[in-house]
C-alpha cells in the first residue's frame, strides 16, 4: 500500500515535470497569441535580431575567401523529430570524427553542425525567414553549427557562439536530401515521435554553389533569441517539389493543430553591415579589377528572377 502510494507520487511528479516542460516548450509558437510579437525578452529589445532583408541599399561586397563545408558529404544517421515549432534533423555529434563542420569564408573560428531545421509556410509568396529585396522563398533551411570547443548552452552566450547557414528552399526539381527525409517526415507529423534515418548526407541540402553568400551578424530566430549567432545566407537556393514542400506543410503543432506558417519576419537592421561574398569574387580579382557594384547588382536581378521565375 505504502509503496503504491510512494510510487504514486513518483508518478504524479514525473507527470507535472513532464507537463512543465512540454508547456515551456509549447508556450511560443506562430499564432496571434503566442507568435513573434508576443516573444519575450531579447525578442524584443535587441538590437542584432534576426531574420533581416538583404537589399541593395544596405548590402556591401566582401573579400572573405570561400566558406568550406568539410565532412558535409559523409552519410550518416540523424534523428528527425517535430518539436512543435519546425521539424529538427540532428545526431551530428555521434559522427564522431565525421560530424560535419564549416570553417573559413570570414568566420573566426571553426563550427560544428549539431542540428538543421525549416522554415516555411501555406503559400509560395512567404515561408522564407531571410528576405532578398523583400522577397520570400517558399522555405528556408538552417544549418545551426556550434563554435568548436563550446556546448549549445555555452556557445549560445558568446557573439560568436553560433554559425547559422540559410539556405532557401525553391520550386524546382526533386531535393535528393528530402526525398531521403521522405518516409521520417511523414512519420512526425505530430509532436513526440523521433525517426532514425541512416546514411543521410547534409551536402544534399546544400546548392551546387556555396560561394555566394550574404554575412551578417544577429540571433536566433526564435525564443529566447540569443544574440549570439554569425549568419551565412547562401544566394543560391536548391530546388524542391511542390510535394516535398508539402512534407513541412502537413506538419502539427503541440495542440495537434496544424503548424501552417513558422517564419518569423524581418527584423531592423539597426546600423548592421551586411556583406555580400560574390561567386565570382576571386575570377574578378584575378583580372585585377575590383569586384564592382554592378556585379552586386546583377546577383540581386539574378537572385529575384529565380524567385519569380522557379523551373516549373
Ligand atoms: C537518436 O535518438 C536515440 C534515442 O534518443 C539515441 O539513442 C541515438 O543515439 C540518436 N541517434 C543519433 C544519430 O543521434
Ligand atoms: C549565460 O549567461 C547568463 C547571464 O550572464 C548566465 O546566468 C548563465 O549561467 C550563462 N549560461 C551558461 C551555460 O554559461
Amino acid at each position: 500500500m505504502e509503496i503504491r502510494m510512494r510510487y504514486m507520487v513518483h508518478l504524479i511528479s514525473l507527470l507535472v515535470a513532464l507537463t512543465t516542460a512540454v508547456m515551456a516548450d509549447a508556450s511560443w509558437g506562430y499564432n496571434a497569441d503566442n507568435g513573434p510579437a508576443t516573444w519575450p525578452g531579447v525578442c524584443q529589445t535587441g538590437f542584432r535580431q534576426s531574420p533581416i532583408d538583404f537589399n541593395l541599399g544596405s548590402v556591401e561586397i566582401s573579400h572573405y575567401n570561400k566558406l568550406h563545408f568539410v565532412h558535409y558529404h559523409n552519410a550518416g544517421s540523424v534523428n528527425v523529430t517535430n518539436n512543435g515549432h519546425s521539424v529538427t534533423v540532428s545526431g551530428f555529434e555521434t559522427w564522431g570524427p565525421n560530424q560535419p563542420y564549416i570553417y573559413s569564408g570570414g568566420l573566426a573560428h571553426k563550427y560544428k553542425l549539431v542540428q538543421f531545421h525549416a522554415h516555411w509556410s501555406q503559400d509560395y509568396l512567404t515561408g522564407s525567414e531571410h528576405t532578398v529585396g523583400g522577397l520570400h522563398y517558399p522555405a528556408e533551411v538552417h544549418f545551426v553549427h556550434i563554435r568548436d570547443g563550446y556546448t549549445v548552452a555555452t556557445a549560445a552566450n558568446l557573439s560568436d557562439g553560433i554559425a547559422v547557414v540559410g539556405v532557401f528552399l525553391n520550386l524546382g526539381t526533386p531535393n535528393v536530401g528530402i526525398s531521403m527525409l521522405k518516409a521520417a517526415l511523414s512519420d512526425v507529423v505530430s509532436v513526440g515521435p523521433v525517426t532514425k534515418v541512416d546514411g543521410f548526407r547534409p551536402k544534399t541540402l546544400l546548392p551546387q554553389n556555396t560561394e555566394s553568400f550574404y554575412r551578417y551578424e544577429g540571433s536566433l530566430t526564435t525564443p529566447g533569441c540569443n544574440e549570439a549567432v554569425i549568419w551565412t545566407v547562401l544566394t543560391d537556393p536548391v530546388t524542391v517539389t511542390e510535394d516535398q514542400l508539402n512534407l513541412f506543410r502537413n506538419l502539427k503543432d503541440h495542440h495537434d493543430n496544424m503548424l501552417a506558417t513558422n517564419y518569423r519576419p524581418t527584423q531592423p537592421l539597426n546600423g548592421r553591415q551586411i556583406t555580400f561574398r560574390p561567386s565570382n569574387f576571386d575570377r574578378i580579382e584575378l583580372c585585377g579589377s575590383a569586384p564592382t557594384l554592378r556585379g552586386s547588382i546583377s546577383a540581386f536581378i539574378a537572385t529575384i528572377a529565380s524567385i519569380w521565375l522557379p523551373n516549373m
